[in-house]
């Protein structure tokens, strides 16, 4: 494997083959991440990163891109049929310039957005004032309610009528639970304001129907491409045909240059497997161990916010049962012992965003890797016995001990991991 990298660039190989150990020997729990299987991995690692396609497949700025199209219509006829949309936009580099994008479409800077709060589980696109989104637009909120840590649809229709946004944004870094888009429609055409979804993070899950579908609620849908999708990293743009001209101008010329064709070529492969029977068992399989490994923390005591999971994340408040522990601490004590997660908000979150109190956690690589209930249930029993004692390195250790054995039963990316 990467015979000619070894040679010509060792640390930089070095780096690579460390990593994949890293992936291959620890617990993945950052529920915004996953595995791509060894096809998406050698399409991304292709030619066509060499090829310039500015403009779209038939109609390019270049010559020589016949084969390009290829790999582009495929994505687009792909990404359509699993998501019954009808347009696709597969050029945006990330998640975060989909959402330019698709802002830029609608709005002119200056108007105004209705997303949910950053610290109730948005994203930053969704209008923080460290983002572009809320440097070029004017931003108003809405959250959860504190106490059971739901979205709440009633203060969110009495907010976009007071706000009267030109565009409601729905989607979440960090909501367990089903997301009513239907609602969220409606209200968006009760203040007449566009709406954006974002569904990045649970993409894989609305395309095998285990998650409702945004798609004919919205004037926009975006996604990652890299998160339950399980492709590379990208973004992705869906809207109905009345819109295809203005998104398609959005991505290019307005906001990129230059495709990136191998990764499109892999988001197309990607696409192409979320088809198949077997990625509607796997995102059934996702959810089924974000419940176990749900029920495992809840049976040592940790406050799940919202009670549980619909999809592939957990959000751990730890306050009710570990008061003095920090998300941040806790990251870190599993870390050492090999299990990643991060810290992150809380509803009624009384630390800084760099501290915070709880911590999110999420299935999709683990689950990728084979594993199921049974596994899910005994992290659980590591992660509180971790967290019972963060300090302790004697458990530390022990615990990295088990995680190794129990990785190796579950082999990931071999041959690079043992290069
Ligand atoms: C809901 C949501 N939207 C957008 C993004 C941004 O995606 P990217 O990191 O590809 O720019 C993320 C990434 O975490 C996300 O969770």
């Amino acid at each position: 494997m990467m015979e000619h990298l070894k040679h010509t660039d060792p640390e930089v190989y070095d780096s690579i083959v460390a990593e994949a150990r890293r992936q291959a020997d620890g617990l993945e729990l950052i529920a915004s991440e996953n595995f791509v299987s060894r096809a998406v991995l050698e399409a991304m690692g292709s030619v066509m990163t060499n090829k310039y396609a500015e403009g779209l497949p038939g109609k390019r700025y270049y010559g020589g891109c016949e084969f390009v199209d290829i790999a582009e219509e495929r994505a687009r006829d792909r990404a359509k049929e699993l998501f019954d949309a009808e347009h696709a936009n597969v050029q945006a580099h990330s998640g975060a310039q989909a959402n330019m994008a698709a802002y830029f479409t609608f709005l002119e800077p200056g108007a105004k957005i209705l997303g949910m709060d950053l610290s109730h589980g948005g994203h930053l696109t969704h209008g923080s004032p460290v983002n572009f989104s809320g440097r070029l637009f004017e931003v108003a909120s809405y959250g959860v309610r504190e106490e059971d840590g739901l979205i709440d649809y009633d203060a969110l229709r009495e907010t976009a009528k007071a706000e009267r946004p030109a565009m409601i944004v729905a989607g979440a870094s960090a909501y367990p639970r089903v997301i009513d888009f239907e609602t969220f429609g409606s209200i968006a055409r009760e203040v007449d304001a566009r709406l954006l979804v974002d569904m990045a993070h649970i993409a894989g899950l609305v395309a095998t129907g285990h998650h409702p579908s945004p798609v004919p609620h919205s004037d926009v849908v975006t996604t990652t491409t890299h998160k339950t999708l399980r492709g590379p990293r990208g973004g992705l743009i869906l809207c109905r045909e009345e819109h295809a001209k203005g998104i398609d101008k959005a991505v290019f010329p307005f906001m990129q240059g230059g495709p990136l064709m191998h990764v499109i070529a892999a988001k197309a492969v990607a696409l192409k497997e979320a088809l198949q029977p077997d990625f509607s068992a796997y995102s059934a399989q996702v959810i089924a161990n974000a419940r176990a490994l749900g029920q495992g923390l809840a049976e040592h005591g940790f406050h799940l916010v919202s009670g549980g999971t619909d999809n592939h994340l957990l959000l751990v408040d730890l306050r009710p049962s570990h008061d003095e522990l920090t998300g941040k601490d806790a990251e870190h004590a599993l870390e050492a012992a090999a299990i990643t997660v991060n810290k992150n908000t809380v509803p009624g979150e009384s630390r800084s965003p760099f501290v915070t109190s709880g911590l999110r956690i999420g299935t999709p690589a683990l689950t990728t890797r084979g594993m199921k209930e049974a596994e899910m249930k005994q992290i659980a029993d590591w992660m509180a016995h971790i967290l019972e004692a963060p300090g302790d390195e004697t458990r530390i250790q022990s615990v990295r001990a088990s995680v190794r054995a129990l990785c190796e039963g579950f082999p990931l990316y071999r041959e690079l991991a043992t290069a």
